[in-house]
């Protein structure tokens, strides 16, 4: 029996064992805790896979393509069953993916996929799905006008299904002329700090003439409402955002952002740990859908967003726990 070297509290009364009849141990190669939400799906996976009775070790490379590569070699010689990564780069990371099968270990794409490898299984939200909602939620308030696009990092496979979805909502009005996209920009690394900058320059090369813009998440819809602000325009101009991050919500409840796309991780964390222990086990995963990644069909997952506005934040986010009352609303609302 392996002992627990993690340090986790593995759930005495169930001990899930691997084909070695050792205890399953997954690996988590994460890219990044920058953003809140990661925080949230590092604690909620741990909890899972445990709660499974499995080992978990999960590393984060804060955005560094090179250490998310050394840190999985590692968990590969550590001995690990199955491997779920989160890329930071979608391409780079095929190199992992090929390392993991050499030593017979499957790899799991969490969240974002990994181009051009071999993967075993993809699990993320619709994010398709997650940019038609925030062109939707925008369009319905402002059905003309001129409209910014702040896309997040290009790295990430994520933005480029998030940016088909705008369009798929946005395209037909764009085509009527009702619409103008005056300004589309990817954003590094996803950094508000580059937000902030993109959008200060839209403002500018358009004297302050726009009526809407749609920000790929929260992180970058906060970089975009202070140079709202900046021009005393936040609160005047409708923005949509992804994510439903406290500070957020706490702008939708203050008036300085329309929506946010609520991603409940709970389901994602759950799925993935209970997937990733049957496979250790051995299991074959079958599922309804597969997604091409430029190599082959993976078998995929694409779980439901849901939208959130000041109508809906009850019976989402706060009912589901994701955040409190108090922490949304501030001290005056318990
Ligand atoms: C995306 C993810 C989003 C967002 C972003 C920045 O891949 O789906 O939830 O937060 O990364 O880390």
């Amino acid at each position: 029996m392996r002992t627990c070297r993690t340090g986790c509290k593995k759930n005495p009364e169930k001990t899930v064992v691997a084909a070695n009849d050792e205890t399953v141990k997954i690996g988590f190669s994460m890219d990044t805790l920058k953003e809140e939400r990661w925080l949230k799906d590092q604690a909620l996976f741990k909890e899972a896979v445990e709660a499974l009775g499995a080992e978990v070790e999960i590393v984060a490379a804060n955005g560094d393509d090179a250490l998310q590569i050394t840190q999985a070699e590692t968990l590969i010689q550590q001995g690990i069953d199955l491997l779920v990564i989160v890329p930071h780069n979608a391409e780079a990371t095929a190199a992992i993916v090929h390392k993991a099968h050499s030593a017979g270990i499957k790899v799991i794409a969490y969240d974002r996929l990994i181009k051009n490898a071999s993967i075993d299984l993809y699990v993320s939200f619709d994010n398709e799905r997650v940019g038609e909602l925030q062109a939707e939620a925008i369009l319905e308030l402002v059905p003309k006008g001129n409209y910014v696009y702040i896309g997040g990092a290009t790295t990430d496979n994520n933005v480029h299904l998030i940016k088909k979805g705008v369009f798929n909502v946005l395209q037909p009005a764009i085509d009527q002329g009702d619409i103008k996209v005056v300004y589309d920009q990817w954003t590094e690394d996803w950094s508000p700090e580059k937000a902030f900058l993109n959008m200060t320059e839209a403002l500018a090369a358009n004297n302050n003439q726009i009526d809407a813009v749609i920000a790929a998440n929260d992180a970058t819809a906060g970089g975009v409402i202070q140079a709202l602000a900046a021009q005393g325009l936040a609160g005047k101009i409708p923005v949509a955002g992804q994510d439903a991050e406290l500070a957020a919500v706490q702008r939708i409840v203050g008036g300085t952002q329309t929506m946010t796309v609520y991603k409940p991780i709970q389901i994602l964390t759950e799925q993935v740990a209970s997937l990733a222990v049957r496979m250790a086990k051995g299991d074959t995963i079958t599922t309804a859908r597969a997604v091409n990644n430029g190599k082959v069909d993976v078998p995929s997952i694409l779980l439901a967003p849901i939208p959130v506005t000041i109508d809906n934040l009850q019976d989402t986010v706060i009912k589901d726990g994701f955040h409190t009352q108090s922490d949304v609303y501030g001290q005056a609302a318990k």
